[in-house]
C-alpha cells in the first residue's frame, strides 16, 4: 500500500541520536535535547544542529556562539525527554529538573552534563537560516569519551538515544549488529 504523507515528511528520516545541547551567557544556562545533529565535516571536524528560534536555549547558544554536544546513554532517556519538553524559560534550574548535573567544559566557558558519555565542546562557524529552524555549524574544538571508544563506539556495549518522534525513543539491540571489513 501507498500512503501519502502530506506532513512529517521530515520524519521519514528518522530515527536519529537525541543528544543534550548545552551552552552559557551571561550567567544563563541552555539544556535542550536536540535529535537534528549531523557531522558535516572530519577535517576539519565539524557538526551541526538545528535549533528552532522558538527555544530559550536558541539566544544563549547564538549570543555566547558557543554549544556543547553531550552524548547520553540510554539510561538516561528520561532525562533526555524532560529536556526536550521542558524549557528554560519555565524552570529555573533545568539541570536538576531533568535529573542531570551542571559542570563546566574542558575548553569551553560553558555548561555541560556530567552525566555524558561523550562530549563535543564547539564554537560556531556559521549559522543558516533554513526555515523554521537555523542550522548552526560548530568547529569542534574539545572532545572526549568515558565510554568505550576506540575509533568509534563499541556496538556490543553502546546503548545510544535514538528517536523516531511523537514520543518514541529507542536503542540499539545489539543482536542485531552486522559487521564488514571495510577498505
Ligand atoms: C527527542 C527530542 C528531540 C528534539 N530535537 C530538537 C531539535 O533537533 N531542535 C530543536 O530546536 N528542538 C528539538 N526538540 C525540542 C526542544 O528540545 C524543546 O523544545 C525544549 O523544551 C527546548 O528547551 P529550551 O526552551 O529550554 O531551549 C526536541 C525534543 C525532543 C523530545
Amino acid at each position: 500500500m501507498v500512503m501519502d504523507i502530506e506532513i512529517d515528511q521530515i520524519r521519514l528520516i528518522q530515527p536519529s541520536l537525541a543528544v543534550l545541547v548545552t551552552s552559557s551567557f551571561e550567567g544563563r544556562d541552555a539544556l535542550l535535547t536536540v535529535a537534528w545533529v549531523v557531522p558535516v565535516s572530519y577535517v576539519p571536524s565539524r557538526v551541526a544542529i538545528a535549533i528552532s528560534k522558538q527555544r530559550y536555549s536558541y539566544e544563549i547558544i547564538r549570543r555566547s556562539g558557543m554549544f556543547a554536544v553531550n552524548i547520553m546513554e540510554f539510561d538516561y532517556v528520561d532525562s533526555v525527554y524532560k529536556a526536550g519538553t521542558l524549557s528554560g524559560r519555565v524552570v529555573e534550574d533545568k539541570f536538576r529538573e531533568c535529573g542531570l548535573t551542571r559542570i563546566g567544559g574542558r575548553s569551553l566557558p560553558i555548561a555541560v552534563v556530567k552525566e555524558a558519555v561523550g562530549v563535543l565542546e564547539c564554537r560556531v562557524r556559521n549559522v543558516f537560516e533554513t526555515g523554521d529552524h537555523d542550522l548552526f555549524i560548530g568547529d569542534v574544538v574539545d572532545a572526549y569519551v568515558k565510554g568505550k571508544y576506540s575509533t568509534h563506539w563499541d556496538p556490543s556495549s553502546y546503548r545510544p538515544i535514538l528517536y523516531i518522534s511523537e514520543g518514541h525513543f529507542l536503542t540499539i539491540d545489539s543482536g542485531s549488529v552486522v559487521r564488514y571489513m571495510m577498505g
